[in-house]
Order: C-alpha cells, then structure tokens, then sequence
C-alpha cells in the first residue's frame, strides 16, 4: 500500500460530499454498471460490498438482495452512504467499518462486490484480502461441507491489461497499485474460484467475476 489506510480514509472523507457528482466518467460508469450485473443476488442473498465509498453498488443492489453491508475505511464516505440509504427510503443496507482485509463483518454472506476500491493495496495485500472474502460464511448448508465461501465475488478495478500507463486516466501511481489481470485471476483460482468473465472496459478498468469452483459435485 502506499499511503496508510488512514490517510486513504481522510483524503476520501475530505472528498465525501462531492464525491458522487465527480464519478461521471464513461469508464466509471460503465465499470459501475458491470459490477451491478454481474453480481445478480437472488432475493435471499445477502450481498457484502466493501469499499463501498457513498454506496453506488450497494445502494444499487439493495433492491434485489435480501440485505446488503457496506463496509469502508471513510467516515466521511460511510456518512454520505448512510445519508443516501435513508432518502431512497432503502432499509436493506448497513454501513459500517470495515477494511479489505478485515471487513468486520461474521454474517453470511453469498456475493461479495468492490468497485474501484482494490487498487490501494499492494498485490500481496490484495492476495490477503481476496483469501479473507474467500473464507467468509458463505452460507451454504454445514452438512453440505459448503458453508465456506461466497458463490461470486466480483471486483470491478482499476487493473492493467496492457503495460501501466500513469499518462491514462485512473492511474496515479503516487496513491494506486493495481495489479495486472493476470495477477488477479490467478489470486482468485488460488483462493478457490473460477474467473468465468472478466470485462474489458478500458486498457485500465475492468471486471472480474469469479465464482466458487465447484469439483465432483461437492463445492470446494
Ligand atoms: C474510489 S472509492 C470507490 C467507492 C465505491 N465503491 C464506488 O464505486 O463509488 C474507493 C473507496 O475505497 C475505500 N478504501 C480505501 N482503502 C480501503 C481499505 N483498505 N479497506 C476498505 N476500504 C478502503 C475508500 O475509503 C473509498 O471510499
């Protein structure tokens, strides 16, 4: 990482307020979009967005989820979150605390989303982060030996699938790290998932979507 976590959260809660009318990019948009498809819960879903910033994925997902957390780093940006939720009317969403690599969070939950958040972490610590969402209760039925792990987890990044360019929009290497494409499908299979799309919005923004490998009929 190359700021501290708490300078991340204070440079984002100094942003809080204008933060929604400044993510008007084709790419955000576009990425944004992907994520909320992709992650498609059913209606007894509960789904875990971290990173979630002002909500714009989980706020956007509440109406087809049974529940969604958000979690992030920023009071600022979780304020505006709750803000939000409460105009929509939406009561399906709890923001709280919660970091990548230790969301605080011991519930279900079947689809894990982030968006444009993952790239503040170095590789190593985004490898940390995508084994810890991995080992969450996925809710699945204990006998079944299945409880382990969300069904999707989808990330939606800043991510390089040509050589970085910091002259591109996105990238700024003083405060990002993202990783290659490469790198995160291969965090993703060695957690014990499948990318089964992954998305193409620019040469530096993209969405992954990896579901939980499935072996002779018994999940992984
Ligand atoms: C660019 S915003 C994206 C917000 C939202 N997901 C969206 O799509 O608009 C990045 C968010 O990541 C959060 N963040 C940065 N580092 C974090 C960490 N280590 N754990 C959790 N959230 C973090 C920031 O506070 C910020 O709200």
């Amino acid at each position: 990482m190359k700021k501290p976590i708490a300078d991340h959260a204070a440079r984002f809660s100094e942003i809080a307020a204008d933060y929604d009318d400044e993510q008007n990019s084709e790419e955000y948009e576009a990425c944004a979009g992907l994520v909320i498809r992709r992650a498609a819960p059913a209606d007894t879903d509960t789904v875990l967005d971290l990173g979630t910033g002002t909500g714009a994925i989980a706020l956007a997902l509440a109406g087809d989820a049974a529940r969604v957390v958000g979690r992030d780093v920023s009071d600022g940006m979780l304020e505006r979150a709750r803000e939000k939720a409460a105009d929509a009317g939406i009561g399906n969403v709890e923001f709280g605390y919660g970091e990548f690599r230790d969301p605080q969070y011991d519930g279900e939950a079947q689809i894990v989303t982030s968006n444009f958040a993952l790239h503040h972490l170095a590789d190593d610590e985004k490898r940390e982060a995508i084994e810890t969402w991995a080992a969450l209760d996925g809710g699945g039925t204990p006998a079944r030996s299945d409880s382990v792990g969300p069904r999707r987890i989808v990330l939606g990044d800043v991510m390089f699938f040509e050589e970085p360019d910091p002259e591109e929009p996105f990238y700024s290497p003083e405060v990002d790290d993202p990783a290659t494409v490469g790198s995160l499908v291969e965090m993703f299979t060695t957690a014990g998932y499948a990318a089964t799309n992954v998305d193409r919005v620019s040469d530096q923004v993209g969405v992954i979507t990896a579901e939980r490998v499935v072996a002779g009929g018994r999940e992984s």
